[in-house]
């Protein structure tokens, strides 16, 4: 328990295959993909995770066919519904990451009302990635800081590690010390390229409704036995 990262992102991935194996549509899947959310929530919220990221919704997920993307957007808007009383209960903060602009009106709505409804919880702070691409959000910030550099806000030299972090979606939270990915990809897929530099990585088979709480704990007992050197050797980082 002393070597609880602070946060953890996830990709959930697998919920397609999951449900093919079973010989069910896919948005099964995915609404049994909402059993692990709640199971990953919790275990992260019983040894003290501050923040959990979950990779929901990509834009490149826009490209799947029209019936699953409606899926995925009605499940989000009843799930965020259905489950607010249930984030307040357990003191859980709801934030987004991603162009929230571009969502279905009604996905939007139901998203800033349950982030509006949540605001003063203290506990976890859970954040969703939606509509969401790295490569987006760091373009985004070279423009915001090109901006800044033009109107002489700031300088070359004050173009620091933390002014682009600063720039992020993620502005104010801690990167990630460990990033997990379900159903045995093994790729960042467009996800957090900034904030992962340093993280540790943890890849496993299990299809993401298969994940349960023992797996979120499996994987931070994993990171616990790592040693996370940032460039120095051995001795250097030894207690
Ligand atoms: C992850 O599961 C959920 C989303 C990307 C929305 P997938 O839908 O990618 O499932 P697979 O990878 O096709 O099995
Ligand atoms: C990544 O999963 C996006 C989410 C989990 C929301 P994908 O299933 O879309 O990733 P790729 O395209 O297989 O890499
Ligand atoms: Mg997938």
């Amino acid at each position: 328990m002393n070597r609880i990262p602070q946060h953890v992102a996830i990709i959930m991935d697998g919920n397609g295959r999951w449900a093919k194996e079973k010989g069910q549509a896919r948005l099964f899947g995915h609404a049994t993909g909402v059993e692990a959310v709640r199971e990953a929530l919790t275990a992260a919220s019983e040894v003290k995770v501050k923040y959990l990221t979950l990779y929901a919704f990509s834009t490149e997920n826009w490209n799947r066919p029209k019936e699953e993307v409606d899926g995925l957007m009605d499940l989000l808007v009843k799930t965020i519904s259905s489950e607010l009383e249930s984030l307040n209960n357990n003191d859980v903060r709801l934030l987004s990451i991603g162009n929230m602009a571009e969502l279905p009106a009604a996905c939007r709505e139901e998203l800033q009302l349950a982030i509006e409804k949540t605001k003063n919880n203290a506990g976890t702070v859970l954040i969703l990635a939606l509509n969401y691409s790295s490569k987006s959000e760091i373009k985004t910030a070279i423009k915001q800081i090109a901006q800044r550099y033009k109107n002489g806000e700031i300088t070359l030299d004050q173009i620091t590690d933390d002014l682009v972090s600063n720039h992020l979606y993620t502005a104010g939270i801690p990167d990630p010390e460990l990033m997990i990915r379900t159903s045995g990809e093994i790729r960042i897929s467009n996800f957090l390229l900034w904030q992962l530099a340093y993280s540790e990585l943890h890849f496993t088979s299990k299809f993401w409704p298969d994940f349960k709480k023992e797996d979120f704990y499996q994987a931070i007992y994993e990171y616990q036995q790592r040693e996370r050197r940032f460039g120095k050797v051995s001795e250097q980082v030894q207690p």
